[in-house]
């Protein structure tokens, strides 16, 4: 069961730039690519560091800032092969507000 978490206006994140916010407890990673919101981890499963600190590579992976890691933001997977699993979380768009989900 999920709980939905009012995270900000669609209109207020920026185009491929990773942004940092709080949902429940949780420190999260969004960002927004060719109007699709995705939500992660704010922190690298490798070695935490800041992942809205990194950048988004031409297929729209992000990469981590300290090793350059990639990560599907989609489905978590570590799209550059060194096996880790980067958290992802479900995002809904209502009202052109983005909601993220965290499982109860
Ligand atoms: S901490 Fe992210 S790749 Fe190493």
């Amino acid at each position: 069961m999920y709980n939905w978490h009012k995270a900000m206006n669609i209109s207020e994140l920026a185009e491929n730039k990773p942004t940092e916010i709080l949902a429940g407890d949780k420190q999260l990673c969004l960002f927004k690519r060719n109007g699709t919101v995705f939500a992660f981890a704010a922190l690298c499963p490798h070695t935490s560091a800041p992942l809205c600190e990194g950048w988004i590579d031409a297929r729209g992976h992000i990469v981590c800032p300290l090793h350059s890691y990639r990560f599907n933001p989609a489905n978590g997977y570590n799209s550059s092969g060194e096996g880790y699993k980067l958290k992802t979380y479900p995002v809904e768009i209502r009202d052109n507000e983005i909601f993220v989900g965290i499982l109860s």
